[in-house]
């Protein structure tokens, strides 16, 4: 089968793999209909997270066809087209049973932090990914769930992600009624966030980024301000400017470890990897939220320490939440949200390739040329 396979930093290619085969009675094999390339694969192509292993198929966003099941699959039937929560999770552990998919203890027993995800590195459990013509998807009866009649594939697949993460990081933030809630990151994670805000009561959404087509979109889709942090001088000086003196009310991180805005940062997180990653967003994030205020951090950093200004944390008596999105758990209210008109997540897809395309999806998603929001692979195999 025709797969991505990932031979260093920034060089991914397509290559023929072996077909992925039933290793565990409750395993499934899915032919790949939809793949998407995400901000977190970024972090793999550049080479900023531990124990990415060249070889490896990337692709945690997918949608599929199941084409064969092992003999403890009860909840899928061969046929069945399915999209695929990007947490691999067994549904049994202790943290699965609190609903908290994306640290199941299971998939990723050698983990302490993070839960097994499809296509990110052994630090993430060693699991191919879906950016390939088959996939193996463990614990079948969990987290694959089947597309509701009528649903669009390509609204299907950011359900697998995207939209679950941008409304966790907009609940994490206890967004109160008319709240100011100030996102950093107008990727495609950064406006859901902002547009998922809304459906907290906020009163103001703010994106800060600096990509000018992405503030553009973002101002559209998620009716939103946005503005240029090359612009607007120093991030706290404008939150309090444009407050009252008081800062934000939520701050959400949609940017992770790989943000600009900050030399030192940049240096010691991107280029020298003294910490892990650059910490400018979040820094930014802490420094803008009110005293009291909640900060939410869905953007990836790896899992040793960054220079974060923690005595500000402490002073301002900020509460902090973050996690990797809990998709299966957000599911079935945000299947609804798509089923109702409420959100339209198909919208973000800017790019469609062939899955044979894939160094060119990774070069336009990573170097953002030809106004690249989300780009969405498509295997030969998919027949659509
Ligand atoms: N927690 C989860 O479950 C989860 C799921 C998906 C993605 N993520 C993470 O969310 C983050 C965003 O994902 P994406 O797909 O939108 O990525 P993306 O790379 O498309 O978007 C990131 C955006 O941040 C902007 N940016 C860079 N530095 C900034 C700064 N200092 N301030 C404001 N904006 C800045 C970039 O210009 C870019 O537009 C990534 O770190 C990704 O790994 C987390
Ligand atoms: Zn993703
Ligand atoms: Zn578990």
């Amino acid at each position: 089968m025709l797969a991505m396979n990932y031979r260093g930093p920034k060089r991914v290619r397509i290559d023929h793999k072996p077909m992925p085969e039933i290793l565990h009675p409750e395993d499934a094999i899915v032919r790949v209909t939809r793949s998407c390339i995400c901000g977190s694969d970024l972090h793999l192509y550049n080479g900023n997270v531990p124990d990415t292993r060249v070889g490896m198929t990337f692709g945690h966003e997918f949608t599929g066809e199941v084409v064969e099941i092992g003999a403890e699959v009860t909840k899928l039937k061969v046929g069945d087209n399915v999209l695929v929560p990007f947490n691999i999770a067994c549904g049994k552990c202790a943290f699965c049973r609190q609903e908290l998919y994306g640290n199941c203890h299971e998939a990723n027993s050698q983990a302490t932090a993070v839960g097994g995800i499809f296509g990110y590195s052994h630090t993430a459990g060693g699991y191919n990914g879906g950016q390939a013509e088959y996939v193996r998807v463990p614990y079948a009866n969990v987290g694959p769930t089947v597309i509701p009649e009528g649903m669009d594939l390509d609204d299907a697949v950011m359900l697998t992600d995207v939209v679950p993460t941008g409304y966790q990081a907009a609940e994490m933030g206890g967004i109160q009624k008319g709240d100011t809630v100030m996102v950093f990151g107008a990727g495609p994670v950064g406006i859901m966030a902002a547009r998922c805000a809304w459906l907290f009561g906020a009163g103001r959404v703010i994106i800060i980024d600096h990509v000018e087509y992405r503030l553009e979109f973002a101002r559209n889709y998620a009716q939103c301000e946005a503005y240029n942090f090359n612009e607007i001088g120093d991030p706290a000086v404008f939150a309090k400017k444009t407050t009252d003196s008081l800062g934000v009310d939520v701050c959400i991180d949609a940017v992770g470890a790989e943000a600009a805005g900050n030399a030192m940062q940049t240096i010691t997180g991107r280029k020298m990897l003294l910490q892990a990653g650059s910490a400018t967003a979040l820094h930014w994030a802490i420094n803008c939220v009110k005293k009291g205020g909640i900060v939410s951090i869905v953007g990836v950093y790896g899992p040793t320490d960054n220079l974060v200004p923690i005595g500000n944390v402490v002073n301002k008596g900020i509460t902090i939440r973050a996690n990797q999105a809990s998709v299966k758990r957000l599911l079935p209210r945000l299947i609804k949200h798509v089923q109702d008109g409420v959100l339209d997540p198909k919208a973000l897809i800017t790019h469609r390739l062939p899955l044979e395309e894939v160094a060119e999806g990774y070069r336009l998603f990573a170097t953002k040329l030809d106004n690249c929001i989300k780009p969405v692979l498509i295997p030969p195999s998919a027949k659509l």
